[in-house]
């Protein structure tokens, strides 16, 4: 589970911190990839050369030291996951208010990845009040705490606030990738937004698509852990996961051919994207002038990519398409389905009021290849993703 997986580990300065040597050491030979960041407390308790030694990687230890603790925002990009191990009622009173007076700090602040932190204090300050509130408040930030254990403390007391062992450590990180990565592995491609098909240099056909359904789309199949390709039209949304390359297109051919070139190397791919099905047939060079009282414009059909793609799919591919309809939407999806040599497409009436181009709802019926039928209640786009990624799953394992 944790083979190749990248590890940021900030060290606080805690006696805990000495377990962190055992913590490395074991997230190395579970295939991690780690790297090490601390406070300069923590270097008290272990030194910068002992966790550089087992991490095989640079330690950063301060901001004034070293030749690099100006990246700390690329060190923030390139975990997977940040660990602060131990986590000292000081740090998690930083991290809890935003505080940037040292390396870890400021790497923690620029992580874009799930954070988790493993506490380490005497019981009192364990339960002080103001401690509670700034782990609630770090919950709240969607980070992850690791249970405290019961038992002898640095002060000599017993009672709680000991940090997780190592090894639970490890269990607590595998549980993390096995649970939330059921797509780890695995490409995906979606297509999504409008195309824009030029009548002049200043002119174009193009419609009302955002791109809102398919950036969420590629989102939870990033969150799923899918390496994904966004084959995007023009649109002023982003998609922000760090597992999404965007291909920006401009026309129906250019998406034809990102998306061609792409799909041999997909095992899912979504095709969500607006694409204009005519376009003009002779775009002018120069700008048309209004010299003629009734302008008549040649459209040609534009190539159906998702039947090109349906074409072209070999076993274990997997195929989503969209369908809009306005009248007869089962049967005409469904026929889709099957022209298009689809596994799912994903359903969506003009007719249900919040639903479709622009809103930040939709509702959708979701008809798969073995005959699997699920009528969606009205829900954001992210939700509709979320479950569209769900059935992708499920249908895998058909
Ligand atoms: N699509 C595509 N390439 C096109 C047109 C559509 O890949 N040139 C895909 C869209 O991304 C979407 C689905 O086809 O997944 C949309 O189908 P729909 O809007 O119902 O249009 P058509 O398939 O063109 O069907 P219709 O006969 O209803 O126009």
């Amino acid at each position: 589970m944790l083979q190749g997986k990248k590890i940021l580990l900030g060290v606080s300065g805690s006696i805990a911190a000495y377990k962190s040597a055992i913590l490395v050491r074991l997230l190395v030979k579970a295939g991690a990839e780690v790297k090490v960041v601390m406070t300069p407390d923590a270097a008290h308790f272990i030194t910068p050369l002992t966790l550089s030694t087992l991490s095989k990687n640079e330690v950063g230890a301060a901001i004034s030291e070293g030749s690099s603790w100006n990246n700390h925002v690329m060190m923030g990009r390139w975990a997977d996951v940040m660990l602060v191990a131990p986590a000292t009622a000081n740090t998690i009173a930083k991290m809890a208010n935003g505080l940037c007076d040292n390396l870890l700090l400021a790497v923690y602040l620029s992580a874009t990845c799930p954070v988790f932190f493993a506490p380490a204090m005497d019981e009192d300050m364990w339960h002080h009040p103001a401690t509670r509130a700034n782990v609630t408040k770090l919950l709240g930030f969607g980070y992850s705490q690791l249970p405290v254990n019961k038992g002898e403390l640095a002060s000599g007391l017993f009672g709680e606030g000991r940090m997780s062992e190592p090894e639970d450590i490890v269990a607590f990180l595998e549980q993390h990738f096995s649970e939330n990565k059921p797509l780890a592995g695995t490409t995906a491609m979606v297509s999504a937004g409008p195309t824009v098909e030029l009548i002049d240099p200043v002119r174009f056909i193009s419609n009302h698509s955002s791109g809102k359904m398919g950036i969420a789309i590629a989102e939870a199949l990033a969150e799923a852990g899918a390496d994904v390709k966004l084959v995007l039209g023009p649109t002023s949304l982003k998609a922000s996961h760090r597992g999404i390359t965007t291909i920006p297109v401009q026309t129906a051919a250019d998406m034809l051919e990102q998306c061609t070139a792409i799909f041999p190397q997909t095992n899912i791919a979504v095709m969500a994207a607006a694409v204009a099905d005519y376009r003009p047939a002779n775009a002018a060079d120069q700008k048309i002038k209004k010299d003629e009282d009734v302008l008549t414009l040649q459209l040609e059909k534009t190539t159906d990519i998702l039947k090109t793609l349906g074409g072209q799919k070999k076993k274990g591919q997997l195929l989503v398409g969209f369908a809009l309809e306005t009248n007869n939407e089962k049967e005409f999806a469904l026929k889709k389905l099957q022209t298009k040599n689809l596994d799912m497409i994903v359903l969506n009436s003009l007719r249900d009021q919040g639903a479709g181009f622009g809103h930040d709802t939709n509702k959708v019926v979701l008809l798969d290849r073995l005959g699997g039928e699920q009528q969606l209640p009205l829900k954001s786009k992210q939700e509709v993703a979320k479950d569209i990624v769900k059935a992708i799953i499920a249908l895998q394992h058909a």
